[in-house]
């Protein structure tokens, strides 16, 4: 029962039952991977991870959220080197594959602007004179399932173990299974049927497009985090729908809606000085440090916040479920274990100890030194995401 043992994730052997949550890394200014981005991944294999997952990386240019989020083009041959690197150290790689729908700040290439289930405001795109975003069309929803699958054909091509496809945080699949979000009539919203319809097709594309040799992951939502939104009952219905098409490996339950609730995904500190800092204009930074604490909800961290709700998940599908959320310590991996699930997937804990696995193993470390102060999501901003920890 212990989260050290080798395993087996769908069709690939891994040597534990660790896996590194997808965190942007900020080590692909302009969209490409830079060499920072193969150290930090071989670092966390050799520090003794199972399955380390490079994170946010979308499957068209105009699915990125800003413009130094990673895309495939441009960064084949670092990432091509990523994979072989991790693979030396004995620790397998995943892509994770993700659209950011309306949640961009970026046109497309021919000049519109980002597109999601239906008409909304896009605070975040405001800035940069988007503030109003369209449904996307038939054809849209067309070109985005075979965006999914060339990524994921590319990433096997590059030698990644795994592709972890992103239905959570509120990015474009998770804003079609949102009802706060799709409020389409069409075969693609309106029933929670028809909104997972886009969901499962870019599924079983990847699915296809990766083939029976390379792990299908997906990541879904427990919980949208503000009334209205998708709640625990219907993640539970898109999970069990998941499972009864077998195209997809593991889940990984997570929540919160990025563009409303993003620190109900991570709990914690809230760092909003050093976010109003990070800000790229005056008027940002001073509206970050006069109305942060209004806009910008904070939720007090506990340790396995997701449990839970993702008990509740586990106990409503046969397939393999990870435990994802405020794991800090070998009993919290240990008591996941005993809950049922099948992996353990740690975000902040390793971005301050890379090494924990291995120290874990010698029996050197109980815990992490992670304080959930969420200093890092800044740093990803200002060269790269590391703990702070470091500086004291
Ligand atoms: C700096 C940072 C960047 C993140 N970037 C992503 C991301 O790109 N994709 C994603 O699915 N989740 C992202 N997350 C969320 C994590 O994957 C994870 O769900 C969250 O940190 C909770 O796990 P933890 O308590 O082990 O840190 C990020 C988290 C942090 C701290």
């Amino acid at each position: 029962m212990d989260a050290l043992e080798p395993a087996r994730l769908g069709p690939i052997g891994l040597r534990n039952r660790v896996l590194k949550a997808a965190t942007f890394e900020g080590m692909s200014p302009g969209g490409v991977a830079s060499p920072a981005l193969v150290g930090l991944h071989e670092r966390l294999a050799k520090g003794g991870v199972g399955l380390t997952t490079v994170a946010y990386c979308a499957v068209d240019p105009s699915g990125r959220t800003f413009p130094d989020q990673l895309q495939l083009a441009g960064s084949e041959p670092t990432l091509r080197e990523l994979t072989a690197r991790v693979h030396d150290a004995g620790g397998a790689a995943s892509l994770q594959l993700a659209h950011a729908g309306f949640f961009s700040k970026l046109r497309g290439p021919d000049g519109r602007g980002p597109r999601g289930p239906s008409w909304a405001l896009n605070a975040y795109g405001a800035s940069a004179g988007l503030p109003i975003t369209r449904p996307m069309t038939e054809g849209d929803v067309a070109r985005v399932i075979d965006a999914f699958g060339a990524a994921a054909e590319q990433a096997v091509a590059l030698g990644f173990d795994a592709v972890e496809v992103h239905l959570g945080h509120g990015y474009l699949l998770s804003q079609f299974l949102s009802p706060a979000t799709n409020r389409r009539r069409d075969r693609w919203g309106g029933s929670l049927e028809r909104r997972l319809a886009l969901p499962l097709a870019v599924l079983a594309r990847v699915r296809a497009a990766v083939g029976a040799e390379r792990a299908v992951i997906a990541k879904t939502n427990l919980d949208d985090g503000f009334p209205d939104g998708l709640g625990i009952d219907d993640a539970i219905r898109i999970a069990q729908a998941i499972d009864a098409r077998g195209d997809v490996d593991l889940l990984v339950p997570s929540g919160g809606f990025t563009s409303r609730t993003p620190f109900f995904l991570l709990r914690g500190g809230l760092p909003l000085a050093r976010m109003a800092d990070a800000q790229p204009d005056a008027l940002a930074r001073i509206g970050m440090r006069v109305l942060g604490r209004a806009i910008v909800r904070a939720y007090p961290f506990e340790e396995s916040f997701f449990l839970p709700l993702a008990r509740r998940l586990r106990a409503s599908v046969q397939m393999p479920v990870a435990l994802l959320g405020g794991l800090v310590s070998r009993e919290g991996l240990a008591e996941a274990r005993r809950e049922g699930f099948d992996f353990v997937v740690l975000g902040r804990a390793l971005i301050a100890d890379p090494e924990l696995v291995a120290r874990m193993a010698r029996g050197e470390l109980e815990r992490t030194r992670c304080d959930a102060c969420n200093e890092c999501v800044v740093e990803m901003d200002r060269g790269g995401v590391r703990c702070v920890l470091d500086d004291a």
